[in-house]
């Protein structure tokens, strides 16, 4: 009996010179472990005189109670002083600046795109896209431009290898869309169109929006009223243009078409004409029956205008402070 009171007080001993979980638990395994302290005089209860084991293990079983109980109150003690340590080494500064997640802006290319096509779309214009990777037939043949033909060597292309180059233009597009879904028809067709050139008005990547509409008699005097009506909701304003006569293999008549800007200074910014008839004849439409126009227009230079930006080049300069004005 005095020995358990012995291994009690030891007990209670080692658990307050315990400061961390780990020494806590070495004494949990010490005296209540398979080979522990009181699991040993329990197994000793055996050997002594039967009358006295009831007093025996009642006096194991309480003393191991009462150790348990010292074993968890004094953990938790330890637990709660680790996390008071921690906390008090840790201060945070909760009146300190914190770190806002910038938000991006859309490109100016791409909010100049959304804003034309949301003009056509309200005229019941249909939106086409075509594959960048063109062939030679698409890009030129089926428009009607002759291999050796010196337009060919107008549009300073990028060849991918035998037949397959970088399109030059939007207009592949009216092909594909006529021979997927003949006449009538009125689309337009937004892109990146690549051409080997660059100054303050051209960059070899650059954006078209191909127009098409193909009817039972439209006229050169339709082409006029729909692109003045598109270019003055555009800009919001009056706009003075200008349709200098022009030549395409794949429009006949063709033009093309100026905005007057600074005084006196004119920047092209489409390219038109009626649909040349062997062209609506490679698409597979009866020009005795079918006619109607098409354009083409430089997203970037409608970007210049409406911008007010001098050098085509700097949309595509990445340069964040110019980009950030847009946003
Ligand atoms: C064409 O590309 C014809 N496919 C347009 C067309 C379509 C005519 C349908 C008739 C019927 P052009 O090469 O002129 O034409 O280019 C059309 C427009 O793209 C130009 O008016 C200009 O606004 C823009 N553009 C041309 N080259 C560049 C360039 N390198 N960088 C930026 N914009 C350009
Ligand atoms: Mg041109």
């Amino acid at each position: 009996m005095n020995k358990i009171s012995e291994i009690l007080k030891q007990s209670i001993n080692d658990l307050e010179d315990a400061v961390s979980p780990e020494e806590i638990d070495k004494i949990r395994i010490k005296y209540l472990g398979k080979k522990g302290v009181f699991t040993s005089e329990l197994k000793k209860l055996a050997e002594i005189p039967k009358e006295k084991r009831p007093e025996f293990g009642q006096k194991i079983n309480d003393a191991k109670t009462v150790f348990m109980d010292k074993l968890s109150s004094h953990s938790s003690e330890i637990e709660n002083k680790l996390l008071n340590d921690k906390l008090n080494q840790k201060s945070i500064d909760v009146t300190l600046k914190g770190f806002r997640s910038e938000t991006g802006g859309r490109h100016p290319i791409s909010l100049v795109r959304a804003k034309i096509e949301k003009i056509f779309i309200n005229s019941g214009y249909k939106i086409k896209t075509g594959p960048e990777i063109e062939d030679d037939y698409h890009n030129f043949t089926a428009l009607n431009i002759p291999e050796n033909h010196p337009a060919k060597a107008m549009h300073d292309t990028f060849y991918l290898g035998k037949d397959k180059l970088l399109r030059t233009h939007t207009s592949p597009v009216q092909i594909r869309s006529l021979l997927a879904e003949g006449a009538p028809i009125r689309i337009i067709a937004p892109g990146k169109v690549y051409r080997c050139d660059s100054d303050q008005t051209h960059t070899p990547m650059f954006h078209q929006i191909e127009g098409l509409v193909i009817g039972k008699d439209i006229s050169f005097a339709n082409l006029k009223s729909v692109l003045h009506e598109f270019v003055e909701s555009f800009f919001e304003r009056d706009v003075t243009l200008r349709f200098r006569p022009s030549y395409f293999p794949f429009t006949e008549p063709s033009a093309e078409v100026d905005i007057l800007w600074d005084e006196e200074k004119w920047l092209e910014i489409l390219g038109c004409g009626m649909v040349h008839p062997n062209v609506l004849s490679n698409a597979k439409i009866d020009p005795k029956i079918y006619s109607g126009y098409a354009f083409g227009m430089g997203i970037e230079r409608l970007a210049m205008l409406y911008y007010g930006v001098k050098d085509l080049r700097t949309f595509f300069d990445n340069d964040l402070t110019f980009l950030r004005q847009f946003s």
